[in-house]
Formats: structure tokens, C-alpha cells, sequence
């Protein structure tokens, strides 16, 4: 292995950078060059190649985001998309890519792997929704954001006897929504995997209203079909209401963009000098994750296409704590 590239890919998560300066200098420490690709997939379709050396990955460990950029590449499902982006690696002599992202780009890393390129998958993403590993790069910094929002608004809330409905991110999977629920001491947590009706988010909230809470908290994900906006109009329509007056915070992309907590850049620093490893090992097409207190090496052909279920037993315990 003489050369290797990075990308980051999809959403940015914070740690990113952490992975990016974790890889590149491994690399270098073993004489490898590395190459920073711009803006993921697309960066590597229209060549957007920059050498990276040491100071390059200095004093970034602790931004979130990523330097390098990220986009979501349609072109890159292209057959042509991923030709150009063979040509372009080719043409800069790499041997081997790192990806950093989650489920949209691992699948991507394993259609390049199966074309018979050198890669390796970092997991990163905020919604932890990626198979073959327990926790992806970003997610615990997200959780942070979000539970620090609702703990700003427990406090408001009690000043006000209000009911705050804090909507956070996470796509598809209510993992975000799940752990900074039962980490804020949430009420109600509604998440696609188990949504709860907005009659019932108002019968538990009157309910906690009369065992004399000052306050309530409701965490939605984003991904329920019922979103906090339409659980608010629906409250605005069914006067029966809920013992509290009820607001609403949708969180959005505040909670991708944070400086990543130590956890993460922790997480980040290990995976991604692991995956540089797994390169000068050849062993490609692989994830590399953490799994059961271990960083492990997944096939790509196992997690690509697929989510990682939540454990909905968090939930009920959630829901027993709300007392
Ligand atoms: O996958 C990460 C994520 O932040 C999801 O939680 C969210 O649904 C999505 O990205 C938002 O995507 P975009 O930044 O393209 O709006």
C-alpha cells in the first residue's frame, strides 16, 4: 500500500475530522501518501484529489463537521458515476479508499469494493442506524445537543407549567430520539419503530399533569409518521387538551453540527487508524465498527442495504422512569 484516499460521505456527524486525522497520520507514519477527497463521491466522479500531510489534519480533531466536505452524489449510482471515479483514483495512483459514513455511503463503498477496488468503511453517522457496529462516529454528540435542548427546555417548562414537544433527527430509526429520551427524563418518546398517537402523547402528558409534574417532555424522531408540527395542529384542533399548554422545538440540524465529545473523537481516532491497518493488511470490503467492546471488521456485503434495529425495551423502560 503506497497511497491511499479519504472521503467523507452523507451527513456529516462530528468526528469526522477526528477519523480523517487518525488515518492520515498512520498513513504517513508508514510512508504512505494520503489524498483528502473533496465533497465524497462526487469529489472522487470530478477528481477533486488534494494531498494531505501532517499539518494538513492539525487542529481539527475538536470541529465537527468535515473539513473535506460532504455531499449526497446521485452520480455515483451511475454506473458512468462510478466509472469516472475508478479512472480518477487510478489516475492518482491510489491503492486503497477509506469511507467515512454511514448507510447510504457503506452500500456505496461496497458497490466500488464489488467492482474490485480496495475499500474500507469507517461507520459515522448521527443516526447510528448502520449494521455491524454498535455505535457509529457523531452519534453520541448528537445525543449530547439533544439532550441539552431538552434539559434548557425542562427548565423554561416548569417555569411556565408547559409540555414541550423537542423533535430530533435520526431519519428512519428512532435511536437519537430513544437515548436522549431516557437520558432527558422524557414523558413520552415517539419513534418510528414504535410511535405513539398523538391521543396518547395527550393522555400520558394529562396524566403526568395530575401526579403534579411541573413540566413534561415529549421526544419525537423525525422519522414519525405523526411529526411534533402535526401533533401540535392536532392539539390546536381537539381542545380536550392536556393539562399543560404545549410547545414545540424541532431540533433539525442543530444537533449534527456540534464539536464532538470525547466519546466520539475517541471512537473516531481508533476506527479510523484501525481501517488504515486494515488496508496495509489487506484486507478489504470491510466496516470497521464497534462491536461488543471491540473494534471489528465487518464484510460490506453483510451491513450494505441494511438498518440496525433499536432495542424497544429502552423505550419501556423510559416509560416506567416517566412516573
Ligand atoms: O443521516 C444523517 C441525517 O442527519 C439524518 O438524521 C437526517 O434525516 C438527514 O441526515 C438530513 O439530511 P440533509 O442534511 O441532507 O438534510
Amino acid at each position: 500500500m503506497k497511497t491511499v484516499a479519504i472521503i467523507t460521505s452523507g451527513g456529516d456527524a462530528p468526528g469526522m475530522n477526528a477519523a480523517i486525522r487518525a488515518i492520515t497520520r498512520s498513513a504517513l507514519a508508514q510512508n504512505i501518501s494520503v489524498y483528502g477527497v473533496r465533497q465524497g463521491w462526487q469529489g472522487l466522479i470530478d477528481g477533486q484529489f488534494s494531498q494531505l500531510q501532517a499539518r494538513d489534519v492539525g487542529g481539527i480533531i475538536q470541529i465537527g463537521g468535515t473539513f473535506l466536505g460532504s455531499a449526497r452524489s446521485k452520480e455515483f449510482r451511475e454506473e458512468s458515476g462510478r466509472s469516472r471515479a475508478l479512472h480518477n483514483l487510478s489516475r492518482h495512483g491510489v491503492d486503497g479508499l477509506v469511507v467515512i459514513g454511514g448507510n447510504g455511503s457503506q452500500t456505496g463503498s461496497y458497490m466500488l469494493s464489488e467492482l474490485g477496488f480496495p475499500v474500507v468503511g469507517v461507520a459515522s453517522t448521527i443516526d447510528n442506524d448502520l449494521c455491524g457496529t454498535d455505535i457509529t462516529i457523531g452519534c453520541d454528540t448528537a445525543i449530547n445537543v439533544t439532550i441539552e435542548a431538552i434539559d434548557h427546555l425542562r427548565t423554561t417548562g416548569s417555569s411556565h407549567h408547559r409540555a414541550f414537544l423537542v423533535e430530533t433527527m435520526g431519519r428512519n430509526c428512532g435511536y437519537l430520539a430513544m437515548m436522549a429520551g431516557l437520558a432527558g427524563g422524557a414523558e413520552v418518546i415517539s419513534t418510528p419503530e414504535a410511535e405513539v398517537s398523538a391521543s396518547e402523547i395527550a393522555e400520558r402528558l394529562r396524566a403526568a399533569y395530575e401526579r403534579g409534574k411541573t413540566h413534561a417532555i415529549v421526544v419525537i424522531a423525525e422519522g414519525v409518521k405523526d411529526n411534533s408540527a402535526q401533533i401540535l395542529a392536532h392539539f390546536e384542533r381537539d381542545k380536550r387538551m392536556v393539562g399543560f399548554e404545549l410547545r414545540a422545538t424541532t431540533l433539525g440540524h442543530v444537533v449534527r453540527g456540534a464539536p464532538p465529545t470525547a466519546f466520539d473523537r475517541i471512537l473516531a481516532t481508533r476506527l479510523g487508524a484501525n481501517a488504515l491497518d486494515a488496508l496495509v493488511q489487506r484486507e478489504f470490503g470491510v466496516l470497521v465498527g464497534y462491536q461488543n467492546g471491540q473494534i471489528t471488521r465487518t464484510p460490506l456485503a453483510d451491513i450494505a442495504g441494511r438498518s440496525k434495529p433499536i432495542n424497544t425495551s429502552l423505550l419501556d423502560l423510559a416509560r416506567v422512569l416517566a412516573k
